[in-house]
């Protein structure tokens, strides 16, 4: 009898370290969902939320026309563009070469734009002096506001022939 409820007592026990056992287990598997559960979301809101790069908006103002002497070209830089003032008016362009992209540079002791990536060259108006670039500096819209200002749009691709008058 005696050994009978050792016997009982032994199984109750194993019984109750069984039971951790599986309340570890459980605890365990719970703990690893959750870790995959919370990855899983991290990768999903960063696939939901969309990859937007912030720019500055394409138009900006630069001032009134009396600022820029009759042929003069001036760096903006912040903007990557060119504006330039001839005698027949303004127009402005970009710095950025047509080739892969790097960023030109005004040399007025050669009256040129050059690119220091691979060597493009334009005259001022941004047309095509030499290689490897194929395509000109396209030209941005300028407008004279009525506040007497100066005003350029990036977002408006205007023919290289077009001058604003003032
Ligand atoms: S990026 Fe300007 S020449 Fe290649």
């Amino acid at each position: 009898m005696k050994e009978h409820k050792n016997q009982e007592q032994k199984s109750k026990e194993e019984g109750s370290s069984e039971v951790s056992r599986r309340d570890f287990l459980n605890e365990v598997t719970g703990g690893a969902l959750g870790i995959a559960a919370i990855g899983a979301g991290i990768v999903t809101v960063k696939y939901i939320s969309p990859n937007v790069l912030f720019e500055p908006p394409p138009t900006f103002r630069v001032g009134p026309p009396e600022n820029y002497p009759i042929n003069s070209v001036t760096t903006i830089t912040d903007q990557l563009t060119y504006l330039v003032r001839n005698p027949r008016g303004f127009y402005a362009e970009t710095m950025i070469c047509q080739h892969l992209g790097c960023i030109t540079a005004w040399h007025p002791e050669a009256n040129l734009i050059e690119c220091p990536c691979h060597g493009s060259r334009y005259k001022r108006n941004g047309s095509i002096v030499r290689g490897p670039t194929v395509r000109p500096l396209p030209h941005f819209a300028i407008r004279l506001m009525p506040d007497g200002t100066l005003l350029i749009d990036k977002a408006d691709i205007v023919p290289m022939s077009q001058i604003l008058k003032v």
